[in-house]
């Protein structure tokens, strides 16, 4: 059983990254409460968990046992009255201020006085968050990187209003889940994000000035700096809207041209290309012909 000063923590927004918080929770043996806005979404989001814990008991990582209990520590539903009893909620909606922002007045009322309230986004200002509640001391920034259940670090971000404490217990809670926590300030892009995108972003600019192809520049990644995934590879992973989110903030915030996004990337974004998720990206993942995006 995890060492917590949290013992029951919710997530609101089941998608890949919510789920995969959920899971790594669940896993830590916390009680897990999981909302979404729809039974559909719902839906998919307990998809998403069974998958994933069961590609675990497949390679032997996981018996079904614990499976069962996982799944049995999580509860989900649609509404959001389900996380009044939650010591922390983390937030995992699309990243858009307006939504965010809506979750948290939501949020808000419906949770104890003295819940901790953090916000897993990648590309939006804490602070922004933080000041549309009634308890900006207890809100922080608890970024994971994804695949969440692999992925060791999460960033956990203080704003200048949050009090110490609320950073120190969710750091602890990281530890405590087997992840390795860096606090960082609110700045766009904290400190992963804006050191990797200006690479990810070069790398679509050297594919667009012809320098390179697709799959010499991965493979030149992989095979020769040693990186798990090209920086193609990565970004279908990541999801190119949230690729176009994270250097427009750091971009907003830097203006230094190596954020500035690539027209490729703007292109593929606009065209609903956007990785994985959507059967293609700078690959195809729905098993159609691998050609080159340019
Ligand atoms: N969910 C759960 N578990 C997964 C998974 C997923 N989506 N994908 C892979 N895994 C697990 C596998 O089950 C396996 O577990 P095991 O070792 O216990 O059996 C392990 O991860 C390794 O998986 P594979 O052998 O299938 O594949 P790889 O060895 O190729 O590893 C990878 C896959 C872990 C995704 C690796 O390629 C990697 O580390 N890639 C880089 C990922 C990265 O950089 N992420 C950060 C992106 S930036 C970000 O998220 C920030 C955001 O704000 C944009």
């Amino acid at each position: 059983m995890t060492e917590s000063s949290f013992s029951r923590v919710g997530v609101v927004g089941l998608g890949t990254m919510g789920a995969g918080i959920a899971e790594v929770l669940a896993r830590g043996g916390l009680a897990v409460v999981g909302v979404e806005v729809n039974q559909d979404a719902l839906d998919r989001g307990r998809g998403h968990l069974e998958v994933s814990t069961g590609r675990a008991v497949k390679r032997g990582r996981l018996t079904e046992e614990a499976q069962r209990e996982i799944l049995g520590r999580t509860v989900l539903s649609v509404d959001f009255a389900e996380l009044g009893d939650c010591d922390l909620v983390i937030e995992a909606v699309p990243e858009r201020l307006d939504l965010k922002r809506r979750v948290f007045a939501e949020l808000d009322r419906v949770c104890r006085e003295d819940a901790v309230l953090a916000t897993n986004t990648s590309s939006l200002s804490v602070t922004d968050i933080a000041v549309s509640t009634r308890r900006p001391t207890k809100i922080v920034g608890v970024h994971f990187f994804n695949p969440a259940p692999v992925m060791k670090l999460v960033e956990v971000i203080r704003t200048v209003l949050t009090e110490p404490d609320a950073v120190a217990r969710v750091a602890g809670l990281v530890r405590a889940l087997g992840k390795t926590p860096v606090t960082v300030g609110d700045r766009a892009g904290f400190v992963a994000n804006r050191l990797l995108f200006g690479y990810l972003n070069q790398a679509v600019a050297m594919l667009e000035s012809g320098h390179a192809t697709r799959d010499d520049i991965d493979a030149a990644m992989t095979a020769g700096a040693g990186l798990p995934m090209g920086p193609f590879t990565l970004m279908d992973l990541i999801g190119l809207d949230t690729c176009q989110g994270v250097l427009d903030a750091v971009h907003a915030e830097t203006r230094e041209r190596r954020h500035a996004a690539s027209p490729l990337l703007r292109e593929l974004v606009t065209a609903g290309l956007l990785g994985r998720k959507t059967g293609r990206g700078f690959y195809p993942h729905d098993g159609s012909a691998t050609g080159e995006p340019a």
